[in-house]
């Protein structure tokens, strides 16, 4: 007989910033997550809990975290929930620390693990400031064997902002987790059901380390997952649906309605990696 199954919401790359703030992309992501809230108050199904993960603020100072904050308290207690956010490269620790958390400011990376029910969630910070692509450094590599040494009853989920498998995109071949043995062979044989990440900006979903691995679709914008050279950026926006049962999870991707049109179509050439050191190529309308 089946058990009981767990369900919940994974959000990704909100990307939000404060009212007072310049908007990325010309796009209202305020309004695009408070939409997926809604979209979700209206399902059939109650979630346990929700993670978001990564590239919660773009380029996010204190403002923006408050910010954040506010709307976030506001939505766990609609649902009577909590919601889990973990840290991407668009992120920065110590505002966050200091407007999210009400910390004191610090750089250190934010990971934590939390219980619902008989589910566990555990949240990385794979971000390396002001880099692109991701790692999960040492300590927390250790500190998660350490955790994971407890099984959950309902199995644990795995959340962190770059993706540790491949994808499609060129451009973004290596820009993603970059020590992705290192995590797979922490988490080969435990009661991991789900490894939960953003940070391409579509949906790419695979095996990896025997385990469901999702890189969701953004709630901000989304790519192209096919383009060589350039980035062609839409206005669209989705959510997953994730189910939790025998010790497997079920990832339902839901995008949002709408017409999804193109917002901007930026050749950027051969490599990302530049730039940082380069900012001038950047188009207007996504510079912070
Ligand atoms: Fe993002
Ligand atoms: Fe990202």
């Amino acid at each position: 007989m089946s058990s009981p199954a767990t369900y919940f919401i994974h959000i990704t790359d909100t990307h939000v910033k404060a009212p007072s703030g310049k908007p990325f992309l010309n796009l209202d992501t305020t309004a695009k997550l408070r939409a997926i809230f809604t979209a979700v108050r209206d399902l059939s199904i109650a979630p346990s809990f929700f993670v978001i993960s990564g590239d919660l603020a773009h380029e996010g100072d204190i403002e923006d975290y408050r910010f954040l904050k506010t709307l976030i308290d506001e939505e766990s207690a609609a649902f009577g929930v909590p919601i889990f956010v973990a840290l991407g490269n668009h992120d920065h620790r110590a505002p966050f620390r200091e407007g999210f958390l009400g910390e004191a400011p610090s750089e250190e990376p934010y990971y934590y693990t939390a219980m619902v029910g008989d589910a566990r969630v555990i949240v990385l910070n794979s971000q390396i400031p002001g880099k692109v692509e991701g790692v999960i450094d040492e300590t927390q590599l250790a500190w998660l064997r350490d955790q994971l040494i407890t099984r959950a009853p309902g199995g644990t989920v795995l959340v962190l902002h770059h993706p540790p498998t491949p994808n499609t995109m060129p451009l973004l071949k290596d820009h993603g987790l970059t020590n992705p043995d290192a995590l797979a062979e922490v988490i080969a044989g435990s009661d991991i059901v789900g490894v939960l990440s953003g940070h391409i900006h579509f949906n790419s979903i695979g095996v990896y380390a025997g385990t469901l691995s999702v890189a969701l679709a953004g709630s901000a914008f989304n790519l192209d997952p096919t383009t060589p050279s350039s980035m062609k950026m839409f206005d669209s926006s989705g959510y997953s649906l994730c189910m939790i049962r025998d010790g497997k999870l079920i990832a339902q991707p839901m995008p949002m309605p709408g017409e999804h049109p193109m917002v901007l179509h930026w050749h950027v050439g051969a490599s990302l990696h530049d730039i940082a050191e380069h900012p001038e190529r950047i188009p207007e309308e996504i510079r912070s």
